[in-house]
């Protein structure tokens, strides 16, 4: 089994003291991703705002050494566990710190504004972008650009995939800003 991160780390993506919950709330995630986005095995995968690990650990049986899986994160201490622990057990994930980009309660000594930042992948490169509970940290500048940023990166077939772990808030698709409506290439956005 990987390696499951320290409580303090736990508790900073989610209600997660609990390891087993950790684990557990990671596997139905994914399961959903895998059913709902019909992700194949040799997909290119990226996760804005991975976290520490949560989906990825639970991909990594799923996805195979013709796939390949990428996360980024603002938060340092976050990727300091991930990169050490899981990048050396799984040779086609990469995990990478984008610290330059300001998020309060998550990177507040970020300099760059996220509704500025591009994310440093070529366009077309993914065929999933998983963004799980991310967007509700942001403005709705910086929404706007995540959006349009992920759009790049999936090319024609892409799938967009926002799962919030709070049901009923501000990104439910009944309450959805107009502004951030998706172009139909991205494919349904998904709230699960
Ligand atoms: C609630 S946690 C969810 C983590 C992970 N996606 C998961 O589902 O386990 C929110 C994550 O978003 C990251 N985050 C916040 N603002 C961000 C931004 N502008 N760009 C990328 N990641 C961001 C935080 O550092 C944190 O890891």
């Amino acid at each position: 089994m990987l390696p499951t991160p320290p409580e303090s780390l736990r508790v900073w993506v989610g209600p997660f003291a609990d390891a087993e919950l950790f684990r557990a709330s990671g596997t139905r995630n994914a399961h959903s991703i895998v059913e709902l986005c019909g992700l194949k095995p040799d997909a290119r995968v990226l996760e804005v705002g991975c976290g520490c690990g949560r989906i990825a650990t639970a991909l990594a049986s799923y996805i195979s050494e013709n796939g390949s899986y990428d996360g980024f994160d603002v938060a340092a201490p976050l990727l300091n566990w991930c990169r050490p622990e899981l990048q050396p057990r799984l040779p086609n994930f990469r995990f990478q710190l984008a610290d330059e980009v300001h998020a309060p309660g998550h990177n507040p000594s970020g300099t760059k504004n996220a509704a500025e930042f591009s994310f440093p992948y070529a366009s077309g490169s993914f065929d999933l972008v998983i963004l799980s509970s991310v967007l509700t940290h942001m403005m709705p500048e910086a929404i706007e650009n995540y959006l349009r940023e992920t759009c790049s990166l999936l090319g024609q077939l892409g799938v967009h995939q926002c799962v919030s772990l709070r049901r009923g808030r501000s990104h439910r698709s009944d309450q959805r800003d107009d502004r951030l409506r998706l172009p139909p290439q991205a494919g349904p956005m998904l709230d699960l």
